[in-house]
């Protein structure tokens, strides 16, 4: 055939075996220019979206999934399909609709069941997705990794990565006003004070902010700042810190992962509360900071030893933790304030700020 496209009925058949062999965007290709002939249906939509996917074309298979499903809205597996590619585009929110949508229309959808499943997962929701996965069939190809993740995610010892990054994507727009306005945020200042109390004031420090958000945490320190950088897992909290033009460096990233670079400041301003165990955030911090270098944090307070899951799943520290952890990491305490970080339905929210140092603190001459 002069269109290249082989001279055969089951185009469906011979994409899912071009998938199959490892070649998804030859199979792309093909199914592409069979729809362009007004001849795809529902199954050809549906393997050129996986095709499009498994060949990494996300924002392609968006757009035929779109097709699909607006062509096919009572179609349980054009739903399915819309769903795979919202996941696969990070658009939980919607890859879920989707997902319950195609479950509403065949409640036996078991790859809607298992999709679901995946994208509870990646929002770090594991009771839920736990739940979706124990009516999917046994058999299903990825269900035993997705479960174990799912059970790991149930008793680490801190928030699930996916969970903050998608809470705080679906934030971002409103944080500013949010955390000022109802929540009277307070912890960036709090830093800043118990940093005029235990540092002397300098100009030209190099200052890394652990989880930034939007920039309220660098605005308070960026008049102290040679270099300020920032590192937040939410994108979209990172593009609203980008348009404050006050930072030097932003990257998404996990604040338990190696920091390249050595910093005299190292500040998290409620950002901890996403962690149970700090042991690890704080060595990595230890480990970055210039001679003399000093570390400013806040977390909420947690009466008596180790720490506790909070009911609004902000994790919370109790003072001899925070010791225990500063000694560990052969810091000191060179100051700790109890402090009102945030207030929560009028309420104030009890918390510590605290200054973590090497034995030189910052600004005075060593020796
Ligand atoms: C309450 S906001 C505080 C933002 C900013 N520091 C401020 O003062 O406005 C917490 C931020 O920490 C980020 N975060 C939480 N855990 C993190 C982690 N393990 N690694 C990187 N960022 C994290 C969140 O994405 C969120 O933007």
């Amino acid at each position: 055939m002069s269109d290249g496209i082989p001279p055969r009925l089951d185009i469906v058949g011979e994409a899912e075996a071009l998938i199959a062999a490892g070649q998804p965007a030859t199979a792309a290709t093909l199914l592409t220019k069979r729809i362009e002939q007004g001849r795809g249906g529902v199954l050809a939509r549906e393997c050129l979206v996986r095709a499009l996917l498994l060949a990494g074309e996300n924002g392609r298979a968006l757009e035929a999934a779109k097709e699909l499903a607006q062509l096919n809205p009572t179609i349980a597996l054009a739903m399915t399909s819309l769903g795979d590619a919202l996941r696969a585009s990070a658009n939980l929110p919607a890859a879920i609709a989707e997902y319950q949508r195609a479950l509403r229309l065949d409640p036996e959808a078991g790859r809607a069941r298992f999709g679901l499943g995946l994208a509870w997962l990646d929002a770090g929701e594991a009771e839920k997705a736990l739940e979706a996965f124990a009516a999917v069939e046994e058999n299903v190809t990825g269900l035993a990794s997705a479960t174990a993740r799912a059970e790991a995610l149930l008793t680490a010892q801190r928030s699930p990565p996916g969970y903050v990054r998608h809470l705080f994507d679906q934030f971002s727009a409103s944080y500013d006003e949010r955390m000022l306005g109802q929540l009277a945020y307070r912890a960036p200042a709090t830093l800043r004070d118990l940093f005029s109390l235990v540092a002397t004031f300098r100009h030209d420090l190099a200052i890394l902010d652990l989880g930034c958000g939007t920039g309220l945490s660098g605005l308070a320190f960026r008049d102290l700042a040679r270099t300020l950088d920032g590192v937040d897992l939410s994108p979209r909290m990172i593009e609203e810190a980008r348009k404050r033009r006050i930072y030097d460096d932003l990257w998404v990233g996990d604040i338990e992962d190696k920091i390249a670079q050595r910093y005299d400041l190292i500040i998290a301003a409620d950002t901890l509360v996403y962690l149970g165990d700090l042991q690890s955030a704080v060595a990595r911090a230890a480990g970055a900071l210039a001679a003399g270098g000093m570390i400013l944090f806040t977390v909420e307070r947690k009466d008596g030893e180790g720490f506790e899951l909070g009911p609004k799943r902000r994790w919370r520290h109790s003072e001899n933790y925070l010791r225990s952890v500063a000694g560990r990491c052969d810091l000191e305490i060179s100051g700790l304030l109890e402090c009102t970080p945030r207030h929560e339905a009028g309420e104030a929210v009890p918390g510590y700020a605290v200054a973590l140092s090497h034995s030189v603190a910052i600004g005075r001459e060593a020796g």
